[in-house]
């Protein structure tokens, strides 16, 4: 069964950690096995269709990751690929997380606006047949480590329901703080933030 997360090739020659961050660079903390420019092409396959896997399971009109809009961007993306033996030589994508600093108009508790640049949580995506296995969880708390940030400082672009639920069963986040944009944050936001973010 080749589903939409496998892929022909051996992603563990591109993607040597569990988890690799990338950023617009596309260019893996850990120096892939294969060349240089047969990584990057591989990469981006790796990103495209991650990024179809995700839009589609959200529903979404369109993707909103892909290699290319990771080129112009400065989000970070967390991949996680599957490290188990039968994956061995050829690889499979579980999932993946996309993160980035945006400048936001953020309501307070009082309804006034508060100008601030929070880490944003923009796409994250666990395969169908992987879910509640805990893989969103090892993936999610990987990148809150390697960002130094915490939870409730985060600000969600349209979370659907099974991320609100995850939210809530894994850190406890319950109460957001109303907004009359598209991101929702939770109590505890404005709460010992480091300067500015
Ligand atoms: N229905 C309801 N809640 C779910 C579901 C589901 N099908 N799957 C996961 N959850 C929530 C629940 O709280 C669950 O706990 P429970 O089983 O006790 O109810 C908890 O997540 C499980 O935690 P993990 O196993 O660590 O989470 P998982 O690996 O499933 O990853 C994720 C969570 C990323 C939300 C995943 O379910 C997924 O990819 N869903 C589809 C895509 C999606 O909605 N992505 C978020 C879009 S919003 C955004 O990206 C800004």
């Amino acid at each position: 069964r080749v589903s939409t997360m496998e892929f022909h090739f051996d992603v563990h020659k591109i993607f040597l950690e569990p988890v690799t961050k990338l950023d617009s660079s596309l260019i893996p903390p850990r120096r892939p096995l294969i060349s240089s420019s047969e990584a990057q092409k591989q990469i981006m396959t790796v990103i495209d269709e991650i990024g179809k896997a995700s839009a589609k399971a959200q529903r979404l009109p369109a993707p909103i990751t892909s290699a290319s809009r990771m080129q112009i961007n400065k989000h970070h993306l967390y991949i996680l690929k599957d490290c188990t033996p039968e994956t061995a030589g050829r690889g499979v994508v579980i999932g993946f997380l996309k993160v980035g600093y945006k400048k936001l108009f953020v309501l307070d508790q009082k309804g006034s606006h508060i100008e601030a640049e929070p880490l944003c949580i923009l796409d994250f995506y666990i395969h169908e047949s992987l879910q509640r296995h805990g893989f969103g969880k090892e993936l999610f708390n990987y990148m809150l480590r390697n960002e130094q940030v915490e939870v409730q400082h985060v600000a969600i672009d349209r979370p659907s329901e099974k991320f609100l639920s995850f939210l809530r069963k894994h850190y406890n986040l319950r109460s957001t703080i109303p907004q009359v944009n598209n991101f929702v944050v939770f109590e505890g936001f404005f709460r010992d933030r480091k300067a500015s973010v």
